[in-house]
This record gives C-alpha cells, structure tokens and sequence, in this order.
C-alpha cells in the first residue's frame, strides 16, 4: 500500500504466532499487540489513533493451578464488546485462526459480527492481500462519511441561509405594505421559469435567491416616494432608479452569492434597450435578470399597489406580458412564463 501504513491491532495470547506475524508483515503495518481483553481495549481507547483493522484470535490458552491448560473461545467476548461500541463499527474485526477452527470462524462472522477470517496457517501474500482490502475498504468508508458530514453541514449552512435571505426579504416587503409577499412570490416564479429553460440546479437556485432578494435596495427609498399614490416626479423617479445599484452595494459582501449579484443589477432592463441602469438591449441582459423582470412585473400587476388599488386578473396581466414581449420582455421567458 503505497498510502499512509496501515495500522492493525492483534489481538493475540500465543507468543509464537505472535512472532510469525510480527516476522512477516513488520515492514508493512504498523502492528500494535494485545495479549488480553484488558491490553486490547486500551489500544482502542484513544478514539482520535484507531486502528485500521483488529485481528482477532478466537481461541485463548488458560492455564489451570495444576498447569493443565485448556482453550476458551475468548474472543468471541471480546468480539461482542468491540461490536458494542458503536464509535469502533467502521474497523473491520477479522477473525484470525487455523483452518480447524474454520467453521467457528464462519459461525462468529456470521452471528457475531466479524467481517471475515484469515487463516493463521494461510500463507503470506494470502493474508496480506486480505488484510490490505479490508484497510482499504475501510479509509473509503470514512472518506465517504467524512464527505456526507461535509454535505450535511453545507446542507445546514444552506437552509440557514435561505432562511436569513427570507427574513431579510420579509423585512424589505414589510417597508411597503403593497408589496407583501412580494418578492417570494418572484422568487418562485423566477424558479419556475429558470426550470422550464432546463438550466443547472444552481443556476435555479441562484435566479429563486436573487428573486428574494431583488428589491432590497429599495430599503433605503424614502416612504414618501416609496408609497407616493400618484405619479412620481422625474427626480422621485431617479431616487427608485438608484435602488438596483443600491441593492447591488447592500448584496456585495455575501460571498454565496457575490457571482450573481449582477441580475440585482439589471432586474429593471427591458428587452429593447429602454431600461435602467444599464440600458442593455436583448440578450446582452443576463438570462437570470430577464425572467427576474416578468415575474416581477407579473406580481406587481397581479397585486395591489399604490398606485393602482385593484390588481389586474391573472389573465389580463399575461395579455399584458404577451403585448409587450419583445419591447418590455424577452418573448422566450415570456413564452415559458405562460
Ligand atoms: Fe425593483
């Protein structure tokens, strides 16, 4: 094995194969020696240095008073204990005996909960090759754990995002009463649409984001302009012109979303070229800004707004969309909006 050496413990009461084993593999593994239950359970008390395998003898040699000595499968004990703790379950026990004793063996993987045997008497290439895919198979276990822990925290850490970006688009919504809802109701029309144009997983997520958050920079519009009933004047107008560019200041420093921020910038462009900041014409909009642009519209007309008490009907707006696609609004989004 060409990686970090592998670590097996061996749990083993007989010095001689105790010698063998240390004979023919003490260049290959660092071998760590348990003669009893007690040597082998301290060798697996630092959870932070753990083996990579057990070896583990089934039967152990007592010695009576009068020297006569007897064997007990004692390491079906240890078996058991070692199984009990379930920090120590990803570390493959391999039972480590003679071929007589193989249908013990095969009884313990069995019930027990061994993952295999290795025959003491086996030769060394046999045991080594054994020894070295179960080393192997278990540092891709914990890779693989180790890769699913990540993914539950980026998981976490993305819900909790999503979570604070609704509160904060809640707080903007909340600014003007006409708008509640408002920009989560862009948001999943923006989604809607972003997945009918079969784009990648975070692209949606990026354009259903930017939908929650498109308007912040209407947080600082003064309420006077903001909510005016009535027409707004050329220099009221410049003031909501700003709130795109504003929001884009207000976004910069969330880095999840820093690569994105720019449809913020454009969710007020029209398709001909007409709208602000930028002016840009047709697809030089972003794809994102464009479908940000007819949601938006289509909730804004949908709902009641300052200066229009009654909301338009789901049907007239959608006329609306239709007139002016090509003018105001990308005929493709439009198209997949409908
Ligand atoms: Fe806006």
């Amino acid at each position: 094995m060409s990686e970090k050496k592998g670590v097996v413990l061996f749990v083993e009461d007989e010095d001689p194969d105790i010698d063998v084993f240390q004979g023919e593999f003490k260049d290959d593994y660092e071998i760590r020696i348990a003669r009893n239950e007690q040597e082998c359970f301290s060798e697996l008390k630092n959870k932070s240095d753990l083996p990579d395998i057990i070896l583990l003898d089934i039967y152990w040699i007592t010695t009576s008073p009068s020297g006569e000595e007897t064997r007990h499968p004692l390491g079906i004990e240890i078996l058991k204990k070692i199984k009990a703790e379930r920090c120590l379950d990803i570390i493959p026990v391999i039972i480590y005996t003679r071929q007589g004793d193989a249908t013990d063996a095969l009884k313990i993987i069995k019930e027990g909960g061994a993952q295999d045997w290795i025959r003491k008497d086996g030769g060394k290439y046999e045991k080594a090759h054994r020894i070295d895919s179960w080393i192997k198979t278990k540092r891709l276990q914990e890779e693989l754990r180790q890769k699913e822990k990540e993914l539950v925290e980026e998981r976490t850490t993305r819900k909790t995002f999503f979570e604070i970006i609704k509160a904060f688009a809640n707080a903007i919504d909340s600014k003007d009463h006409y708008t509640h809802g408002h920009s989560e109701r862009v948001a999943k029309w923006a989604r809607e649409v972003a997945r009918r144009f079969g784009l990648y997983s975070t692209e949606i997520e990026a354009i259903e984001t930017i939908g929650l958050l498109h308007d912040v920079g209407k947080i600082g519009i003064p309420d006077n302009i903001l909510l005016k009933p009535g027409d707004l004047t050329n220099e009221e107008f410049e003031v909501i012109k700003k709130h795109p560019m504003d929001g884009v200041s207000i976004l910069r420093p969330i880095t999840y979303i820093r690569e994105w921020i720019h449809l913020v910038r454009n969710h007020h462009e029209k398709f001909d070229g007409t709208g602000y900041p930028d002016g840009f014409k047709g697809e030089k909009i972003p794809l994102g800004s464009r479908i940000l642009v007819v949601a938006d519209s289509y909730d804004a007309m949908t709902s009641s707004r300052p200066y229009r008490k009654m909301p338009l009907s789901s049907e007239k707006a959608k006329k609306e969309l239709s007139d002016k696609s090509g003018t105001q609004f990308d005929p493709k989004v439009v198209e997949k909006f409908l």
